[in-house]
């Protein structure tokens, strides 16, 4: 086995990693670390360190880490057929047997699963087939897409755009012209403390009929949001919001994209967050939860609605000329079909549905009074704590504080792994599915010390 020091220095000198201040890195200041194994919630680093991974990696191992059914699963598919392409009609057992499930899983309303290999080139794919959408219906103007601020849909060229945050569009020149963004559905942050939730609901409806009046429905083709809102902060929407949004959309001939890239698959306690909220979209994205990330895959599951004019459009202009080379890749699809057995097998969707609702709770009982706690907030297993610098007047901390960092450093050192989400102090709490009550005690312990440490 090589010396840590070694892998360290290699780290530093050959590896550039996402989402990584790169100058702090290379000088050997991040705050990253070598994971070795994994089993069950927890991680182990090259030191020995064992962590609870309350965050599922990226919200993504959602089974928990160490199932060997998936890993048998995988081995099998890669001795037998290791990759085969999907072009041209092309399938095998695992892509075909998964599209069934998927489907069988979904919504009524849904019709067929075109796959990728991440959340971000899933949501690429879907505005590209939003366009083509409009193209083949002779609306070649309607073709703007509706996001919200906050909302998180990936870090491509247009999906970076989608994102309503601004670290991914700063020096990046983005977002494109064509993307448009909206109110948040984000209570706690409301324009106006004085407002009731179903005042601010209105209001988010009135802010994005004002939108669509000013560019012109007759521009606008689609509008994306996640199901609860996961980067931008772990934000539930305020009840009766997506029953105040989606007669807008219907008006004006707006199709609904639910990305459920972390939504999809149980996070809530329900299969999918449309399920959950009441949502009946044209197209979903899935990805994460889909296969656990044991491997990379994505899909974008199509309505009837959208499918029939796709059809329409290759008998006029001949096949799609949409694909990766990857998609529907056979290992990804095989620990899929693994996955979605467990996730059924284990009861995950209603112990994320329970559990999180214990953690929540005892969440909230434990530090939910102190005076920086502004809100606990959450639905399943997808739970956040906003901390801000005065709670009556709703102050938040300057950002030069750097507060949710240091509190996510702090309950590390308590042996607990939580996310420090972006734009705010708010700690993103989005364990694996099979998390248990006495795990989820020690998640809210070690909250408890980081916050002693960091705030008195
Ligand atoms: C809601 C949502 N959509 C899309 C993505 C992008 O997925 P990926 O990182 O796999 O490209 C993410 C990633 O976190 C996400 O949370």
């Amino acid at each position: 086995m090589l010396r840590n020091d070694q892998l360290d220095q290699w780290d530093r000198e050959n590896f550039f990693h996402p989402s990584t201040h790169l100058a702090q890195h290379a000088r050997g200041e991040a705050a990253g670390r070598i994971v070795e194994t994994a089993s069950g919630v927890h991680i182990e680093d090259r030191d020995g360190n064992r962590l609870l991974d309350a965050f599922a990696g990226l919200y993504c191992v959602n089974v928990g880490y160490g199932r060997p059914e998936i890993a048998e699963a995988i081995a099998a598919q890669a001795k037998k057929l290791a990759y085969y392409h999907a072009y041209v009609g092309h399938g095998t057992e695992a892509s075909i047997t998964l599209s069934k499930m998927i489907l069988d899983r979904a919504p009524g309303n849904m019709s067929k699963v075109y796959f990728g290999l991440g959340g971000s080139d899933a949501n690429e794919t879907n505005i590209k087939l939003v366009w083509y959408y409009n193209n083949i219906l002779g609306r070649p103007a309607k073709k703007k897409i509706i996001s919200r601020w906050r909302g998180y849909h990936g870090s491509g060229l247009m999906t970076g755009s989608l994102t309503g945050l601004e670290l991914f569009h700063k020096k990046f020149d983005l977002p494109f012209e064509n993307v448009l963004h909206t109110e948040a559905p984000y209570y706690f942050r409301r324009p106006d403390l004085a407002m009731s939730e179903t005042e601010f609901v209105a209001y988010c409806a009135s802010e994005l009929e004002a939108l669509i009046e000013r560019e012109g429905a007759d521009t606008i083709a689609a509008f994306i949001g996640e199901p609860a809102m996961g980067t931008g902060g772990l934000v539930p929407p305020p009840a009766g919001y997506w029953q105040a949004i989606q007669p807008i959309l219907r008006k004006h001939d707006i199709l609904l994209i639910a990305d459920e890239v972390v939504t999809g698959f149980g996070r809530l306690g329900s299969m999918f967050g449309s399920e959950h909220y009441g949502i009946e979209a044209d197209i979903i994205t899935i990805a994460k939860g889909l296969t656990s990330a044991y491997a990379p895959l994505s899909g974008s599951i199509i309505s009837e609605k959208v499918w029939d004019v796709l059809m329409k459009g290759t008998d006029e202009s001949g096949p799609i000329g949409h694909g990766w080379t990857y998609s529907a890749h056979p290992i990804g699809a095989a620990a899929a079909i693994a996955n979605l057995e467990l996730v059924d097998s284990l009861g995950l969707v209603s112990n994320a549905g329970e559990t999180g609702a214990y953690l929540k709770q005892t969440m909230a009982e434990t530090i939910g009074d102190h005076q920086n706690v502004g809100e606990i907030r959450g639905e399943g297993l997808l739970i956040a704590a906003e901390f801000v610098e005065d709670r009556a007047s709703r102050t938040y901390f300057n950002p030069s504080k750097k507060i949710g960092p240091a509190l996510a450093a702090a309950l590390t050192k308590h042996g607990v792994i939580a996310r420090a989400m972006p734009q705010g102090d708010i700690l993103g709490f989005a364990p694996p599915l099979c998390l248990t009550r006495k795990e989820a005690d020690t998640i809210v312990e070690a909250t408890k010390k980081a916050v002693v440490d960091v705030l008195g």
